[in-house]
């Protein structure tokens, strides 16, 4: 079981060690980590975000525990040089065109929602984000016009398969839970989305049995507030998936409790080869404190134990936890409380 583990940048290399520390707890045969250079850290040392001998590790291996990337510091460099690309990369590299965002209202954590008590209780969804496309990946530039103005431009497109490969992944997902799916997008206005509408309505003659609902982004962004019980699988494109995930966080309480898979086609002898990091960011506000909540780092390697290694009984021992950690009140900074990234590695380890 190779895992390659790559820190980052601000609080990653804070909340990663965390997670390491409750995967070595486990004691799983076989186990072997690997750690590698991502980010503005990479940069620093061997001016890459994304460098060589890092991606030779992630090739070489089962699967990757990534941190976050992200340095205020290295904002200026060309985009090719910024932490950012480390991520982007990995993600292009290795062909991890679907990104699974649980969320999940943990019992005793209402309280903390941006929402009402009783309308976080009813959130339990996936949103299902294409990683692979859209804007993020088209060409982009900056020019100057005729007039002398300056402009800059980025070209958002998907093509067809692009969108099959994302929507049979949706589907099946929502064949695994209540059979509902969303399908976000803004076809009123967007030929991308015009395709990715009528490319999800034509996959979905193969899934009779799921519900398919098509919704504008912007009334998702509204209902996610509103009526979050009523969403369950949630599939959408890259910019769309960015944004709603880090509001569905907040609808459950906090961007350090949300994590996330990156998964393509290639299998290992274990299972699905993927990406496993936090929704969250390198958080350059309180790195360094000590304070950084590890929860969705940790929660991101059970679900690497999950799809990688087909280790569901681990995954969900890791889960309960959590669950039990914040139901007896050991909360983070972004909770409320007081409890510390150690203290909460803690916790986590004492209640497995
Ligand atoms: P961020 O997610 O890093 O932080 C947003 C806010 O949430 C901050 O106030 C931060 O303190 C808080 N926060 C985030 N994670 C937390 C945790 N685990 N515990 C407690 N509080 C937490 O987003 P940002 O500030 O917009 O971005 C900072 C940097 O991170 C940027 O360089 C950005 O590009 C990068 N980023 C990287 C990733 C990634 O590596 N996948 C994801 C998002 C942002
Ligand atoms: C995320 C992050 C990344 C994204 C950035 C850091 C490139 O915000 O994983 O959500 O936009 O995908
Ligand atoms: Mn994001």
């Amino acid at each position: 079981m190779k895992i390659a583990v790559f820190a980052g940048d601000g609080i990653g290399p804070e909340v990663t060690a965390q997670a390491v520390r409750v995967l070595e707890a486990l004691n799983l045969d076989g186990m072997e980590l690997t750690e590698g250079d991502v980010g503005g850290a990479a940069y620093y040392k061997h001016g890459h975000p994304l460098p060589e001998a890092t991606l030779d590790i992630a090739r070489a291996s089962d699967a990757i525990l990534f941190g976050a990337v992200g340095d205020f510091s290295c904002d200026h460099l060309e985009r090719h040089l910024r932490p950012e690309q480390a991520i982007l990369g990995l993600r292009a590299a290795l062909g991890l065109f679907a990104n699974l965002r649980p969320a999940t209202c943990f019992p005793g954590l209402e309280h903390m929602s941006g929402l009402r008590p009783e309308i976080a209780r009813s959130i339990d969804l996936l949103i299902v984000r294409e990683l692979n496309g859209d804007v993020y990946f088209g060409e982009k530039g900056m020019r100057t016009l005729d007039d002398g103005r300056r402009q800059g431009w980025d070209m958002m497109a998907y093509a067809e398969d692009e969108v099959r490969r994302i929507a049979h992944v949706a589907f099946r997902a929502a064949q695994g839970r209540s059979k509902k799916l969303c399908s976000v997008d803004k076809a009123n206005v967007l030929e991308t989305s015009q395709l990715w509408r009528d490319v999800i309505i034509e996959t979905s003659a193969e899934y009779p049995d799921v519900a398919l609902e098509h919704m504008y982004v912007d009334n998702a962004a509204m209902q996610l507030v509103k009526a979050p019980g009523n969403f369950d699988v949630v599939v959408t494109g890259n910019l769309f998936g960015d944004i709603l995930s880090d509001q569905a966080s907040m609808c459950v309480g906090s961007i350090g409790l949300l994590a996330s898979a990156s998964l393509g086609e290639r299998q290992t002898g274990y299972g699905t080869f993927g990406l496993y990091e936090p929704i969250h960011g390198s958080a350059p506000d309180i790195a360094g404190q000590g304070k950084a909540n590890p929860m969705a780092m940790i929660l991101s390697a059970a679900m690497m134990l999950r799809h990688s290694f087909g280790l569901e009984a681990e995954a969900a021992r890791i889960e309960g936890a959590v669950a039990k950690a914040l139901e007896d009140g050991v909360l983070g900074g972004d909770l409320g409380g007081t409890a510390g990234t150690q203290e909460v590695g803690d916790a986590v380890l004492a209640r497995m």
